[in-house]
């Protein structure tokens, strides 16, 4: 007599090229490098799933520089297009002792984190480590990540990272270019959703998106994340002053006696942005916290500005001494309204504001620049930026913020009017700032 055994199939998907090369590479640090949407995140958690399934017991870390920034991306096509309902994989959601984890049947976790707060996986090891956009992160995460590793259920530790290309100069770049992290090249036409294998040609969605939206890029934008080749910006306006190593700090609590700005820069289709600015006793601004958000309406981001302002509460921040906005009145009129908050117009000349600002983002000497981002300042990021590979913060402007062509190739005096949202409230700042005459005068008689 034989027993019949119930088993339910579940469809895998087509994996072509970077991907298909990962499943025979056991080299200890390997990158999955290519330009957007060629299928590098989903093949890898796809790849991920697969060893947790069949080595029992095993722990994979899956992580992002920012912990908030994991939910809405890698963890997403996670749950959305790797996991299967009748794989009966639950997610926990920690205790004192262990980390949130998705738990396997047979025992295996896949664990995510955020590298900016290692909390409970700061002493725990890994049979293999995922790092998505690991472009955002330090040597230092990837040398902490690296040391996690441990000879475990798998037969070989791995260190796994993808990205989309960045500046030439970028330390991964370099680190593939010596050997050290084995480069995968991704293409988009690994990706089964965006090009048709059989056909050889884009599918009706890789022809939207692929030659569509990437295709629509310009500059450096379009060198990177259409063609995949780590390029650097031709003509960056901030180029000798800019500099993400000085100019982008950890986070620290604010001395509640230092004076706050806020700059506005009114967008609906285009980003809206807000910065909230601090200024020490020596005169340095740290943009402390910052709105980068698409098609929400005026009222409701001042809504979010007060929430997240918390004036008037213990703790909350001091109410600001300026708010400076972009010359679009019919704008200002509605969030004057709504917050009942004066704001000023801010000091108009374009290159007059970039001079100031470049010199407060060089440094001064004392060695500090007098323009600092908190590193981790963004509110939120907009998923609609992420996959239009816009800037999504103004961190990412500084990179592709040029100066403008002219038909015959010179770059002419003015900066090219695109993904400047975040790299104008800056210059309002700057300008209102230093150049703006107070609008006090006294007479000469004063001293008599
Ligand atoms: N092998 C595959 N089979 C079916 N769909 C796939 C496959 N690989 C990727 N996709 C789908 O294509 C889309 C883009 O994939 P994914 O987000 O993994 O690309 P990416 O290379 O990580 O993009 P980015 O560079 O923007 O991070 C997703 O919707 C994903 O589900
Ligand atoms: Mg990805």
């Amino acid at each position: 007599m034989t027993t019949a055994t119930l088993e339910k199939r579940i469809a895998a998907p087509e994996i072509r090229g970077a991907i298909w090369q990962l499943g025979s590479c056991h080299d200890t640090e390997v990158g999955l490098d290519g330009p957007g949407g060629t299928g590098k995140t989903f093949g890898i958690l796809y790849y991920i799933h697969t060893l947790l399934l069949m080595y029992a017991g095993a722990k994979f870390l899956v992580a992002r520089k920012y912990n908030t920034d994991l939910a809405g991306s890698a963890l997403a096509t996670y749950r959305d297009d790797v996991l299967d309902p009748d794989e009966n994989i639950h997610f926990y959601h920690g205790s004192k002792e262990k980390p949130p984890a998705y738990m396997y049947p047979n025992g295996s976790l896949l664990i995510p984190n955020g590298l900016d707060k290692h909390g409970k996986v700061r002493s725990m090891e890994f049979d293999g480590i995922y790092i998505n956009e690991a472009t955002e992160c330090s040597i230092n995460d990837i040398e902490f990540c690296r040391m996690r590793l441990r000879k475990g259920k798998i037969p070989w530790q791995q260190l796994i990272m993808d990205f989309n290309p960045d500046a030439p100069t970028h330390f991964l770049n370099q680190r593939m270019i010596e050997g050290r992290t084995t480069r995968l090249l991704s293409r988009h036409e690994d990706n089964p959703r965006y090009w048709d294998r059989i056909k050889n040609d884009w599918t009706e969605e890789g022809r939207r998106y692929v030659l569509g939206v990437l295709g629509g890029l310009t500059g450096v934008r379009l060198a990177r994340y259409r063609f995949g080749i780590w390029a650097a910006a031709e003509g960056a306006i901030y180029q000798d002053s800019w500099d993400r190593a000085r100019n982008v700090v950890a986070p620290f609590k604010i001395p509640a006696s230092w004076p706050r700005y806020l700059c506005l820069d009114f967008g609906y289709t285009h980003p809206f942005v807000c910065k909230w600015y601090a200024e020490d006793s020596d005169g340095r601004f740290y943009c402390y916290r910052e709105i980068y958000k698409t098609q929400r309406l005026v009222e409701d981001h001042v809504k979010q500005i007060k929430a997240l302002s918390r004036w008037g509460q213990p703790d909350g921040d001091p109410l600001p001494r300026q708010i400076f906005r972009d010359h679009d009145a019919e704008d200002a009129a509605t969030f004057e309204r709504h917050s009942g908050l004066y704001t000023t117009a801010a000091y108009k000349s374009v290159s007059e504001g970039i001079q100031a600002t470049a010199s407060r983002l060089r440094p001064a000497g004392d060695g500090k620049p007098r323009l600092m981002y908190f590193a981790n300042c963004l509110v939120e990021r907009d998923q609609e930026l992420v996959r239009m590979k816009k800037p999504t913060c103004s961190i990412e402007e500084f990179d592709s913020y040029v100066w403008k062509q002219g038909s015959d190739g010179q770059l002419k005096d003015e900066p090219a009017k695109e993904d400047d949202h975040g790299m104008d409230t800056d210059r309002y700042l700057c300008a209102t700032k230093d150049l703006k005459q107070s609008g006090v005068s006294y007479a000469k008689s004063i001293w008599r």
